[in-house]
């Protein structure tokens, strides 16, 4: 009798988050220049630091984009082809989307979110509040390929992408991501995304330099993590937070700086830092209508209607793909 052993299959990627997480830190730490990537900023003290963020005098982006949700509800709804899915990319605290649901005639909600205990409490919570509506969480990276819940798959689809989540992405990421939601969502298909817009500097560094010093602490907080999942040895009082807008990438960097000449251990290596030493942990970027809207055009949707506040702050952009 034969038997089979299956081989294992080749280890290419990280199989779980702590494996991905150290990985992705160590890569990081090790080029020149170093960086951190923005989504390890989100463990459960920094998802509360960036709510603390998000009611900061400073913080303009948040508060807007809820106003305009609230106040261009019905303009929106006119958009969406009645009894839609509804398809958001990384629900995050389900405020947005309420404004949504309250205001235009949604046939199913379905949030797509890498973390599956954070995705179901949201969704039970919203089956309370709204118990006619068939919610269909999926647990997945929004950033790969991903299949719809068949329960949708005959539905009209309108995705959902609000925060300037996207401006987290460098360009070509963010051109990827509305290629691959075109091809999720399908031709016929609606996308509204949120887009911060590039406005005067001082605007721009006051939001991410807060007087009360809530988003260097949200910055030193991945140190902190990795202190406490990887076993690092930052001193969290040698680095401080720096944000600088760059003006020829209409982006706002936020850095973490040594203080000084040292050397941290992290997973026992050594990792070296000269004085005045960067960690670039995020970009924000900036468009304009005009330069997201050719972003778009290249990822092949087309341009259907654009929000903006009064201030000029803040864009909410519904994308159409045509044929
Ligand atoms: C959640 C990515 C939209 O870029 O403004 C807030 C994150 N970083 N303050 C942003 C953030 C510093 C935020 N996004």
């Amino acid at each position: 009798m034969n038997i089979h052993v299956a081989s294992r299959p080749a280890r290419s990627r990280p199989e779980n988050a702590h494996d991905a997480f150290a990985a992705d830190v160590i890569a990081g730490l090790t080029r020149q220049p170093k960086q951190l990537p923005p989504k390890y900023f989100y463990d459960e003290t920094g998802s509360r630091l960036f709510e603390e963020i998000t009611r900061l005098p400073e913080y303009y982006p948040t508060r807007t984009e809820l106003g305009m949700l609230r106040d261009h509800g019905q303009e929106i709804a006119r958009i969406m082809p009645p009894d839609a899915a509804l398809i958001e990319f990384g629900a995050g605290a389900t405020t947005k989307v309420r404004l949504l649901l309250a205001q235009c005639r949604i046939g199913a909600y379905v949030p797509v979110d890498i973390s599956g205990a954070f995705l179901n409490g949201q969704a039970t919570a919203l089956r309370a509040d709204f118990p006619d509506l068939a919610v269909h969480p999926v647990v997945a990276d929004f950033t790969a390929p991903f299949n719809l819940p068949r329960a949708v798959q005959n539905l009209p689809k309108v995705g959902f992408f609000p925060g300037s989540t996207i401006g987290n992405f460098e360009p070509q990421e963010a051109s990827a991501f509305l290629r691959g939601a075109r091809e999720i969502l399908g031709t016929g298909s609606t996308l509204i995304v949120g887009v911060d817009l590039e406005k005067d500097e001082h605007v721009l560094r006051a939001a991410y330099n807060d007087a009360a010093g809530i988003t260097a602490k949200f910055n030193l907080n991945l140190l902190e993590r990795i202190n406490h999942e990887l076993d690092g040895h930052f001193e969290l009082s040698t680095f401080t937070h720096r944000a600088i807008y760059n003006r020829e990438r209409h982006r706002i960097e936020m850095h973490l700086i040594s203080r000084k000449a040292q050397t941290v251990r992290v997973m026992e290596r050594s990792i070296a830092f000269r004085a005045g030493e960067s960690i670039h942990t995020e970009s924000s970027y900036k468009y304009s209508v005009e330069r997201f809207q050719a972003l778009a055009r290249d990822a092949g949707w087309t341009p259907r209607e654009t929000w903006i506040d009064p201030d000029g702050l803040f864009s909410v952009q519904a994308l159409l793909a045509k044929e």
